[in-house]
């Protein structure tokens, strides 16, 4: 009898049939899109080292908002920029800041958007460090409360979820509890657990003027020559109540993602960060690869390698490559 071959590609010749076998399909509900809220009036200005991308003034907020929900895009991530900076960064917790603000517009006005916000300092420390100092160092255990201060001023203002970014040990217990004490216990958490100290965050720290002043952040954000911290970081956040897991970056870091995905049972999500964006805008701008594409490929590898959420810049175009039937 004539051996059965085995002949992968009967497969991959009929298109319909490569879409019916498809093992990863993908949602625009999976989608996060960050967005910058300067103070100010009026403004909506190009971001030069993210093309496409803004910074936008709370009065011109609904702009994001708008595009998000034609694109189909279900939720925003918010970064707030202080007009003033100081040592502590006092202005992040500030009530009439142009981050909370920008929350209760859109809270009021568009109350389907699920709003998420980034917790943490850097953007507002005039050291640029992403807590207080001591002698130069990052304080840990200092800076906790005033993370938890912040996420709770977000939360009073309509945050939906907050998301802390600072990799300070210990925080996410700090933010629940301060939560949970002020009757926000339905307030889940997004913690970005295996964050990384990454030279892939460029962009944004030009985007959000925090860049640090001196050092880096290596005393806090991980090595990246280490994976099973980052099981052992997102499990600490698991214990101290976190909800939704997270990797930062993305496409350098998928092994990461596999692996918190099989050895953990939250949501998790990945951040597909500036610098992964910014890559592919200057390859584009070049004629060196088709963006389109590139954005498509990049994103369906983020979640086969098992992220339920991705975090992009280019959330409104994916969105609607989805739709289009061009992601699967
Ligand atoms: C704040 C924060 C950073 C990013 C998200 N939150 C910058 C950093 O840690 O320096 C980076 C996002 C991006 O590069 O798109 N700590």
């Amino acid at each position: 009898m004539m051996k059965q071959e085995i002949r992968p590609r009967r497969l991959r010749e009929n298109a319909v049939l490569r879409r019916m076998v498809r093992e990863t399909r993908v949602s625009a509900d999976a989608l996060i899109w960050p967005i910058f809220i300067r103070e100010g009036e009026n403004i909506k200005e190009e971001i030069p080292s993210l093309p496409g991308q803004f910074h936008y003034s709370p009065d011109r907020i609904d702009e994001a908002a708008e595009a998000a929900l034609k694109a189909g895009v279900p939720s925003l991530l918010l970064f707030g920029l202080p007009a003033h900076k100081d040592e502590c960064g006092s202005e992040a917790w500030n009530e009439q800041g142009a981050l909370q603000a920008g929350i209760r517009r859109l809270k009021e006005r568009y109350p389907e958007l699920y709003i998420i916000t980034d917790v943490c300092m850097c953007e507002y420390t005039s050291h640029g460090h992403c807590g207080i100092l001591t002698d130069h160092r990052v304080d840990n255990d200092k800076t906790l409360p005033c993370l938890a201060r912040i996420a709770l001023s977000h939360v009073q203002a309509g945050a939906d979820m907050v998301a802390p970014s600072d990799m300070m040990d210990g925080r996410i217990a700090a933010i629940r509890q301060l939560l949970d004490e002020n009757g926000y216990s339905q307030r889940p958490i997004m913690s970005y657990s295996a964050k990384y100290a990454s030279a892939f965050y460029g962009p944004f720290r030009d985007a959000a003027g925090s860049a640090p002043a001196f050092g880096d952040r290596k005393g806090y954000q991980m090595d990246p020559h280490n994976s099973r911290e980052a099981l052992k970081e997102s499990l600490l956040d698991v214990e101290e109540g976190a909800d939704i897991l997270m990797v930062k970056p993305a496409l350098a870091y998928l092994d990461i993602v596999r692996m918190i995905k099989e050895s953990t049972t939250l949501p998790l999500a990945a951040y597909s960060v500036s610098g992964e964006y910014a890559m592919i805008k200057a390859a584009a701008a070049q004629g060196l690869i088709n963006e389109y594409a590139v954005m498509c490929e990049s994103a369906v590898s983020i979640f086969r390698a098992g992220a339920d959420l991705l975090i992009s810049y280019y959330a409104p175009e994916l969105a609607e490559a989805i739709r289009k039937g061009d992601m699967g």
